[in-house]
């Protein structure tokens, strides 16, 4: 299996900087050489380049979203790197940067697949729209973006819209949705486990129903795996940490079980803010993930 590996440092999307050292912090915990022991043929491509916008052009154009235009570059480019990696044959395995970098990794994913899934691992639903949004920030936004809701400069990126279907996504770890993200999920029927049905099912269980409910009418799916769906004693470099989260345990456990599903196609691993970290744990953690979602065995 040949993997590329393409790092977006981008920290427009939020408030907190230092996630755009996300990708070189999971470089340091050393994913390529963890990979690379699984035999597999891993491509580092590097970074995607992202404006530096100054604090003047934060909300230059009359929007109320945070930095709209280096966002939406941003994802511009990446979107055709990502779509490029595909049409070479090659997984992307897109290293973030804040959580606005899926809007690029789904347009240049989606293009290839009639129904691809979406298994969104997160704190947050991130479906947020410019209307609902509570702080203006995009990293709340991409998964509404995804599904051709909220600003056009977001949704028209790759030139199609809507890259994905509300039935074909599952949110795992969700426990910080605004009023607006609530009216959505029933609106449009979006499956979520919240972490009270992670606890009240285990993991094993909510793994084995996410599987089953996409297996059959995906013919690809994507995991967007934000660390902060973690709890923040396992993952402590992100900028919006929400308590009560799942355990390191729980996420390997996840890992294996879709490896052993065979069906993800894409991944992403986004949120890793080594200046919020602690002695770079929270890359650690993503680089450990990576592991089982590739088939480690600890025996
Ligand atoms: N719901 C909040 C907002 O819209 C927080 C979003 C956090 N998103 C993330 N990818 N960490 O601002
Ligand atoms: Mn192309
Ligand atoms: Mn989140
Ligand atoms: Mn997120």
């Amino acid at each position: 299996k040949k993997i590329s590996i393409i790092g977006v440092p981008m920290d427009l999307g939020q408030m907190r900087r230092g996630v755009d050292m996300g990708p070189s912090a999971i470089r340091y915990a050393g994913v390529v050489e963890r990979l690379e022991r699984l035999n597999l043929n891993i491509h580092d491509l590097g970074d995607i380049e992202i404006g530096r916008p100054g604090k003047t052009e934060e909300k230059s154009e009359g929007s109320n979203l945070r930095y709209l235009k280096a966002v939406a570059e941003g994802n511009k480019k990446l979107a055709e790197v990502v779509d490029h990696t595909i049409e070479g044959g090659s997984f992307p395995l897109v290293l973030g940067g804040d959580h606005s970098i899926a809007i690029g990794t789904l347009a240049g994913v989606a293009k290839h697949y009639d129904n691809l899934g979406v298994i969104w691992y997160d704190a947050h639903g991130d479906l947020n729209t410019v209307e609902t949004s509570p702080s203006g920030n995009i990293h709340g936004m991409p998964l509404a973006v995804s599904l051709g809701i909220g600003h056009e400069d977001l949704t028209s990126i790759g030139g199609y819209t809507p890259k994905i279907k509300p039935e074909n996504i599952v949110i795992i770890g969700a426990r910080s949705l605004d009023d607006g993200e609530k009216e959505l999920i029933r609106e449009v029927g979006i499956k979520v486990y919240t972490m009270h049905e992670i606890d009240r099912l285990g993991m094993t269980k909510v793994m084995d129903e996410a599987i089953t409910y996409l297996k059959d009418k995906t013919d690809g799916v994507h995991l967007s795996l934000d660390l902060d769906g973690l709890d923040p004693l396992d993952a402590p470099g992100v900028g919006t940490p929400v308590n009560g989260g799942i355990s390191y345990r729980e996420s390997h456990l996840a890992m294996e079980m879709l490896e052993e599903s065979k069906i993800i196609t894409s991944a992403e691993f986004v949120e890793v803010n080594p200046i919020l970290d602690d002695k770079n744990k929270t890359a650690t953690v993503a680089v450990a993930l990576m592991g089982s979602l590739f088939g480690e065995k600890l025996l």
